[in-house]
């Protein structure tokens, strides 16, 4: 979206003209007959197509923008977000209304809501339970404010770093981000809203997003980025598919016949309906036909509207048949239907703020991932004297920008920071892990900003621990144009090193970013952006009273030379003193690593990360044994046992890998398991490893193949340390595009 303003009407105010003329709530079957719940959504969508008028099914086909921007007056009955389309009362049709995003109700941004930590943070914990209970937790949120659509389920694979996005998305691996993002969406929809899943597809970078051309070879983007949405769509079944602002091998996704009806449509037989990203439409006949069902606030932010006027002449001349507006109409109500928002209309209702703060705060104790660890010197003792230095831990813990920001009810704790106007502000949650650290520490601890280095270092100087807090700042329409960390933050870390033999990093920031002085710290904790509850996350797993258990999502470079593209042309934000590096690209060129996202680039260039994906330390340490590999009806798995050899309880993450025949030792994540071991305990687990990760697609035939030959499996404690390895062999075996291998949606079973 281009430049927003934040709305200060009253949210109550708002919410009685809502549902003033909303929602007829039909009960009579005779008037309503669609609200007969034993129906099924085809068969209800149905019956209330039939009911339909042209000017009604045109109304539905397109919404509008819920907020004020550029002069656009907001709808009476709008909630002052996203997105709002009026209520059909006749059909008992409720308005739709339409919030941002993943990570909790962004707006209206005054009013506030429950932020949950960072998407890579919920990816980081390998568990979807964890990612399904934070959905319910912001689905539920949204709800009981009235919305019920979410524009939420990010599942853009991280193939750069510094993809200004990368926090509201699940990491680089198809499986991983799939089933995290996939659960995400379950779990928002559970609560009776309609998920979105997002962006589709291969807005894998911000600059330029809407022009640029992500060119990349079909074959192997179904192997990647589409393998991530339809793993997550066959595991979440949400209602709505955002198209992205992007071109795709030079044609926009939201008028992308191959994107939208060849893949999703045809091949994976998707119910729901497709809309558009806000700004992201450029005509009606082309996208209509191209399977793009509803247009979003066209009024505000594209050209025209054109699924009013252009698309009616359209359909007048005959260009666009009236069976596709029938279609987008019908795939809209039956994803209202399906989802329960037409059973359980979106009331305003208190809600529970602390309950929901603890599921963020779990959230980001499962998924703040130990880098470091040198001498044990974590956890630490309450005994020991503190100096905690910067990122604002007096204050609270930040948060990424742009449309997905959520603000917290007691408002912004660090207000006033660039840049002033959208993807701005700059936001932090009021949980600061200083006043945690405090109530924990018996020791003296004091607090300097970091601002005057010399001061840091003296306070570090005086006490027997210092923590520094590092922070990135990114936020959606940017990218980072390289991995350093802003201002003055590498001396200052420097410096309180030097002073301080034993310093603690902790990391707020988008992902991985250069950190030159790794080697004269003693640890580093990647706390991606905490949320709601992240200072009491933090205090917790510094002083142990959680273990550490999050694994990386993603690969962390040494630096921008190993990565696919080492400069992204345009990249950066002067507003908080990121310079634009040259002019922003007109086409990525993809291909440079096609589907061998993240860890598998760095195999095939046989190029060591500073840290590896699925890597993560822990307060204790664990050992595998018996690794055995089967097959049985064609279903490949692996057994294993996994013992604590530590002196503390934790949480393991073994990860399976295999390789497939002739694919010249790029090993893919094929399942995993997450298990919370006390000391010395073992588990017998079983893996499975996904049918959708031991296939490779075939352009030619339009088939997955499973070719005919040994598949090494290998037991990791990352994507680069193995212990356990074995083969088993599979015969050749073929599924059309349109029937590929289900998935499992547990990838582990086991007894500890
Ligand atoms: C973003 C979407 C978002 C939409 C509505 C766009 O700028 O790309 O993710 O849902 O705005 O706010």
């Amino acid at each position: 979206m281009r430049l927003r303003k934040t709305r200060t009407a009253s949210f109550i105010g708002m919410a009685l003209l809502a549902f003033g003329g909303t929602c007829a709530a039909a009960t009579g079957s005779d008037a309503h007959p669609w609200m007969n719940p034993k129906l099924t959504p085809d068969q209800r969508a149905a019956l209330v197509l039939k009911a339909m008028t042209q000017d009604e099914k045109f109304r539905l086909i397109r919404v509008d923008f819920g907020d004020t921007e550029n002069g656009h007056v907001m709808a009476p009955g709008a909630l002052g977000s996203a997105g709002y389309g009026p209520a059909i009362a006749r059909l008992g049709l409720p308005a739709i209304q339409e919030s941002d995003a993943g990570l909790g109700v962004a707006k209206p941004l005054k009013i506030g809501a429950t932020a949950l930590p960072s998407g890579l943070s919920t990816a980081a914990s390998f568990d979807p339970a964890v990612a399904y209970a934070g959905g319910a937790m912001i689905g539920g949120e949204a709800h009981r404010r009235g919305f019920n659509v979410m524009l939420a389920g990010g599942v853009d694979l991280v193939r750069d770093p510094r993809n200004g996005r990368n926090f509201e998305y699940a990491g680089e691996d198809p499986l991983l981000a799939g089933l995290i993002a996939g659960n995400a969406i379950a779990g928002i929809q559970s609560q009776h809203l309609v998920s979105t899943i997002k962006h589709y597809a291969l807005n894998d970078l911000e600059t330029n997003r809407n022009a640029v051309s992500s060119n990349i070879d079909k074959t192997a983007a179904r192997e990647s980025d589409l393998l991530a949405f339809e793993i997550a769509i066959a595991a979440g079944h949400p209602g709505s598919v955002m198209c992205s602002y992007n071109r795709i091998n030079a044609t926009y996704a939201c008028e992308n016949d191959w994107l939208l009806n060849d893949v999703l449509k045809r091949d994976w037989h998707y119910p729901g309906f497709v809309m558009s990203d806000w700004g992201a439409v450029h005509s009606a006949a082309k996208s209509a036909l191209a399977g793009l069902d509803q247009e979003s606030a066209g009024e505000t932010f594209d050209k025209e509207v054109y699924f009013d006027k252009p698309l009616r002449a359209a359909v007048a001349s005959g260009e666009v048949p009236q069976a596709r507006i029938d279609d987008m109409a019908r795939r809209i109500l039956r994803s209202l239907f399906a989802t329960g928002v037409m059973d359980h209309p979106a009331t305003q209702s208190a809600i529970d703020f602390d309950a929901d703060r603890k599921v963020a705060q779990h959230a980001e104790e499962a998924g703040a991932v130990l880098l470091r660890n040198q001498d044990a010197l974590l956890p630490l003792s309450a005994a020991q004297s503190m100096a905690v230095i910067g990122g604002h831990a007096d204050k609270g813990v930040l948060t990424g920008g742009g449309s997905s920001a959520v603000q917290s009810p007691q408002g912004n704790a660090v207000p006033g920071l660039p840049p002033s106007e959208w993807p701005g502000p700059r936001i932090y949650q009021p949980s600061a892990p200083l006043a945690a650290i405090k109530q924990r520490a018996h020791g003296a601890v004091s607090y300097i900003s970091g601002d005057d280095i010399a001061a840091a270092a003296k306070l570090a100087a005086q006490a027997k621990v210092a923590v520094v807090f590092v922070e990135q700042w990114a936020a959606e329409s940017f990218d980072a144009p390289h991995l350093a960390l802003p201002g003055n933050q590498d001396a200052l870390v420097e410096a309180v090193a030097k002073a301080n033999p034993h310093t603690v990093v902790v990391l707020e920031n988008n992902g991985p970013v250069a950190m030159p002085w790794l080697a004269k710290v003693d640890a580093v904790l990647e706390a991606w952006y905490p949320g709601a509850g992240g200072g009491e996350a933090i205090a917790r797993l510094l002083y142990g009273e959680v273990d550490p258990s999050g694994r990386l999502p993603v690969t962390w470079p040494r630096d921008e030379s190993q990565l696919p593209r080492p400069e992204i042309p345009g990249a950066g934000l002067p507003s908080i003193g990121l310079i634009p590096q040259g002019q922003p690209a007109q086409d990525v060129d993809y291909d440079v690593e096609g589907a061998d996202v993240g860890y598998r680039w760095y195999q095939r260039k046989h190029l060591e990360p500073l840290f590896p994906f699925g890597y993560g330390l822990t307060y204790t340490h664990f050992e595998y044994s018996g690794f055995a590999p089967h097959v049985a009806n064609g279903k490949v798995t692996a057994s294993f046992t996994v013992t604590n050899r530590g002196t503390r309880a934790g949480v393991d993450v073994p990860q399976l890998y295999v390789t497939l025949p002739g694919s010249n030792e790029v090993r893919r994540l094929a399942g995993w398991c997450r298990i919370n071991l006390k000391p010395g305990q073992s588990a017998h687990l079983t893996v499975a490893a996904d049918p959708r990760l031991l296939v490779s697609f075939d352009g030619k035939s339009q088939h997955w193949q499973q070719a005919a030959g040994d598949y090494q499996l290998q037991l990791g404690h990352s994507a680069t340390s193995f212990q356990g390895d074995g083969k088993v062999t599979l015969p050749m075996a073929s599924w059309a595009a349109d029937a590929a291998p289900a998935g499992t949606s547990q990838p582990c079973t086991g007894a500890q």
